[in-house]
């Protein structure tokens, strides 16, 4: 199989100030090309995770290695290897960049904040919106866009990282139903085309791709079900865990 792209043992998660943690002992083993979905109700810990995966929030116990590299050592290189797209972003309306200036922001690991980009970063960027089927919003003001372009901006930011590692957090929410499916689709052709690994938080079932193989449901914290989505949406597991 190879080393895993996401090896999580035991991880806790507890945010400042509070005493019951997060997320709790957490063991996730993702290896690459895997397509998973990562469920469960608000508040259940899954944008927790997810960034207790990538090192922006740090654990208090267990381990978190990405591509078999210790996350806590090696955050920063890592997270040049990971496309993440946070929850909820949007861009009020008169926010001052244009599309292809936010898509250029990915690029800034590895360029530096001190250094200018070259011309392989906006040749990145261009590349990253022509994946995303976005090339013609490249100067278009990032707020003007509609919910759906503002997402598929999102996407082609973290696609402008040439990622390995793609972790969306509920990239579907606000969305309606053609924008969801075109960006779906989207998604799932890069997965597809650049063999990536692909971890998506859901909110809403009804954007669970086909090529979805595994799914992963929380429940206060914890994982309640790890499998297949025969298995794991089962209505009476899921009665259980959104109940
Ligand atoms: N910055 C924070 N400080 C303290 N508690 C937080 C913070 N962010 C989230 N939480 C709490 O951690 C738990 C998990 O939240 P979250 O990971 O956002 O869940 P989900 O993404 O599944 O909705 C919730 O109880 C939430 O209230
Ligand atoms: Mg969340």
């Amino acid at each position: 199989m190879g080393t895993p792209v996401i090896e999580l043992r035991g991880v806790t998660t507890i945010y400042e100030g509070e005493r019951i943690p997060a997320i709790h002992e957490i063991d996730l083993v993702v290896e690459r090309g895997e397509f998973l979905a990562l469920i469960g109700p608000n508040g259940v810990g899954k944008t927790t995770l997810l960034e207790t995966i990538n090192g922006l929030l740090d654990h208090k116990a267990g381990a978190v290695r990405l591509f078999g590299l210790d996350v806590r050592r090696e955050g920063h290189r890592l997270r040049r290897r990971i496309g993440y797209i946070p929850q909820a972003v949007s861009f009020p309306e008169l926010t001052p960049f244009l599309v292809r200036d936010v898509v250029l922001m990915a690029r800034f690991g590895r360029i530096g904040l001190i250094h200018r980009p070259r011309a392989a970063d906006y040749r990145a960027v261009e590349r990253a919106l022509e994946l995303v089927g976005s090339a013609a919003l490249a100067r278009r003001p990032i707020g003007k866009l509609s919910g759906g372009q503002q997402q598929k901006v999102m996407l082609a930011r973290a696609m402008a990282k040439e990622p390995e590692l793609l972790l969306l957090d509920e990239p579907f929410s606000n969305l309606d139903f053609v924008a969801r499916e075109e960006i779906a689709s989207t998604i799932v052709r890069l997965h597809e085309e650049l063999g990536l690994t692909t971890l998506i938080v859901l909110h809403d079932l009804k954007g669970l791709p086909p090529c979805c193989q595994r799914v992963v449901l929380m429940r206060a914290g914890r994982i309640f079900r790890d499998g297949c989505p025969d298995e794991v949406l089962d209505p009476l597991i899921l009665a259980a865990a959104y109940q």
